[in-house]
């Protein structure tokens, strides 16, 4: 049975109507070709069959054999031999055509993409399941969300799949590192994949790894892009003006997904203290989801204190979220670090308990208490997120 993910069908459909193309990338089985099949009045094309890939010897033919009104999805596109001319092509000469292209990573890793398609395509980064994903699955209980990720499979299986969890990270090394980018040795990239999921959420330092892995620092670097590319790790900068003290330079690096977190932990279950490192990923999750391409950072300073996540929209001062499983266990002592540096800008703090959203006063800062699924209605309210128009209803 499918389930359709309102959030992301109303995020497709408001894409389509401004560009031709909408490029769907993610990872490995987080649901891009359900997603897309879902689609209503849309045709759908396995670019990995080859009768498939036969059409596009002649697009010209292919394109115009069709209604001439229509979605057309083009599923794993990278596997056709001229992907961006093809899409070129129906952008530009068959403008009833719209088309939703997907792969397993960014376009701009394959060889076979040039940069030609500025203006024509909007990127949509389909993620682990969201709090709008969780409403559509009826998933009611956070702790499994947080335990077993946001794979849709991981997630709908009856029993925990502890041995998926290896055989994706086995296909993920088959069909997306070895396939895309030249990387010789798969002990030293898997342990890296390894260890970086185990310091998830933890300052990044490359030279770290270099032993453990025996590669170079170099390497360790490059394999963090990799990882990037694919959407398997995210690199979060800090945010700094240079002001003395800020750690300016050393990202954070968070995993994509809760589960393979709690898999290279080796926790089947959660216990109380593991839940606040699982959350601040699934928010992370969530700001991700709503706020695409839009780069998200972090705040510390030599003393160690931290805000989670910084997000600046241009022309506006910085905007603070906390992420805490209790809120009761907001320290306020970084935020009014960061307050006496940067006196404007909403603060936030997203916390499970929060049933309903609110404004609290403290210390002179004024502070939104938020529950996850408040968080895209707050950021539409304040004016800083577009009006992602659900297929169907929004969250309450
Ligand atoms: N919306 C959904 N409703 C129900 N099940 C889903 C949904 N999305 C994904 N699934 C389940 O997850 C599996 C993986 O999803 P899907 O094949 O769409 O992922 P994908 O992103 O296309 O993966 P790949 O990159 O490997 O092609 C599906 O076979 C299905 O069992
Ligand atoms: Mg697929």
């Amino acid at each position: 049975m499918i389930i359709n993910r309102n959030f992301w069908l109303g995020l497709l459909r408001e894409s389509l109507e401004s560009r031709s193309i909408a490029w769907l990338a993610g990872v490995r089985r987080v649901g891009k070709t359900v997603l897309c099949s879902s689609i209503p009045d849309s045709e759908y094309f396995d670019c990995e069959l080859p009768r498939v890939r036969k059409y596009f010897e002649d697009e010209e033919a292919f394109f115009r054999s069709l209604k001439k009104e229509k979605i057309i999805i083009l599923d794993e596109i990278h596997r056709l031999d001229n992907p961006s001319q093809v899409l070129k092509i129906a952008a530009d000469h068959f403008p009833g055509l719209k088309i939703i292209a997907t792969g397993s990573s960014s376009l701009s890793t394959s060889k076979k993409f040039r940069d030609t398609l500025t203006g024509r395509k909007h990127n949509i980064r389909l993620t682990p399941l969201n709090t709008y994903d969780i409403k559509d699955f009826n998933i009611n209980d956070t702790g499994m969300r947080l335990l077993r990720g946001g794979l849709p499979p991981f997630i709908l299986s009856s029993a925990f799949p502890e041995k998926e969890f290896q055989e994706w990270m086995d296909s993920f090394w088959a069909k997306d590192v070895q396939e895309l980018f030249s990387v010789g040795k798969k002990a030293s990239f898997m342990k890296f994949v390894e260890l970086l999921f185990l310091q998830s959420g933890g300052m990044f330092e490359a030279t770290k790894f270099s032993r453990p892995c025996e590669v170079s620092r170099v390497t360790i670097q490059n394999y963090l892009n990799i990882l990037e590319q694919t959407f398997i790790a995210s690199a979060i900068k800090p945010f700094s003006t240079y002001k003395p003290n800020e750690i300016t330079y050393a990202p954070k690096v968070y995993a994509f997904d809760t589960g393979f977190v709690c898999y290279y932990r080796g926790w089947d279950k959660l216990r109380n203290e593991d839940h606040g490192l699982l959350w601040e990923h699934f928010v992370l999750n969530e700001l991700m989801s709503l706020l695409q391409d839009f780069r998200i950072n972090y705040w510390r300073d030599k003393q160690r204190h931290e805000i989670d996540f910084i997000l600046q929209f241009h022309g506006k001062p910085p905007i603070t979220i906390e992420c805490r499983w209790k809120s009761e266990q907001l320290n306020l002592k970084s935020l009014i670090r960061f307050r006496e540096l940067y006196p404007e800008g909403l603060n936030a703090v997203v916390a499970e308990d929060i049933t309903r959203p609110m404004e609290k006063e403290k210390n002179g800062l004024k502070i939104h208490y938020l529950g996850l699924k408040d968080l895209a209605g707050w950021l539409k309210e304040k004016g800083l997120m577009r009006n992602i128009t659900c297929s169907k209803g929004a969250h309450h």
